[in-house]
């Protein structure tokens, strides 16, 4: 691990925030140091998990990329996606709200979805062993989303759950820092010193998605998986979704 001292960088405009953050990661000259992060006012081509496109009006949300460069192993790194969610579920607790995890890396408000996250793994470069950029797209003050309906849980941002604006550059920064205490929390204590936090905002009951099987969620393993009631009445556990 180096000391080099984490660093924030703004664009107008950018494909995606991952992108620039893997460039940074990787660079030859420059690397991100652990914590260094990207925030976009608008992307042009935003993703999301399993190949999808995450949609974002400009100026109006949190669209910010991390790199982060853990201590703990690489065969751990499917807990990015968890620190990231419960990072922002921390900050939304902070502001007033009653944030639910969503397996796997969701999170709800008033059973809405207001946070995405999407977690790749990326070329190290020269300063760790292994490196990942964890992208979290967080709906602050949009008022309309397209399609909406047609989604099994449809979009949400703060604006939405408020009733008021909220300041996008204080809630990015306020992400941010609680994403680096998550991570490092996890590289001090451990996995189960966060398991806890996890647990006590999972959306129990959530409905999950994988193909064309809608099943329930009972609860999430230690180890990131979820235990799911089936609508045959029988239970199963998945470690993946649609
Ligand atoms: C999902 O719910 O499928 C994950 C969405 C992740 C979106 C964020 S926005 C910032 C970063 N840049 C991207 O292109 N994607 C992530």
């Amino acid at each position: 691990m180096t000391d080099i001292q984490p660093q924030h960088r703004h664009v107008p405009s950018c494909t995606s925030t991952s992108d620039l953050a893997r460039a940074w990661a990787a660079h030859p000259v420059e690397p991100a140091a652990h914590g260094s992060w990207v925030t976009a006012d608008y992307q042009t081509q935003g993703r999301g998990r399993r190949g999808r496109s995450w949609q974002a009006a400009p100026g109006e949300n949190v669209l910010l990329s991390m790199v982060l460069r853990p201590s703990f192993p690489q065969s751990d790194a499917w807990q990015l996606g968890f620190l990231a969610a419960l990072a922002v579920a921390d900050v939304l607790e902070e502001g007033g709200l009653e944030p639910q995890l969503k397996w796997p890396n969701d999170v709800l408000v008033q059973g809405k979805k207001a946070v995405g996250v999407l977690v790749e793994t990326v070329p190290a470069g020269a300063l760790s062993s292994w490196a990942a950029v964890a992208g979290i797209g967080l709906n602050v003050n949009q008022e309309h989303f397209e399609n909406a309906d047609l989604l099994l849980y449809p979009p949400t941002s703060l604006y939405l759950a408020t009733g008021w604006h909220w300041d996008i550059a204080d809630v990015a920064q306020t992400v941010a820092n609680a994403l680096l205490l998550r991570v490092a929390q996890r590289d001090a204590d451990g996995w189960e010193a966060v398991w806890p936090d996890w647990q006590r905002c999972v959306a129990h009951g959530a409905v999950l998605k994988r193909g064309n099987i809608k099943a329930t969620l009972v609860d999430v393993n230690q180890d990131g998986s979820a235990r799911v009631r089936l609508p045959d009445g029988t239970f199963a556990v998945w470690t993946s979704v649609e």
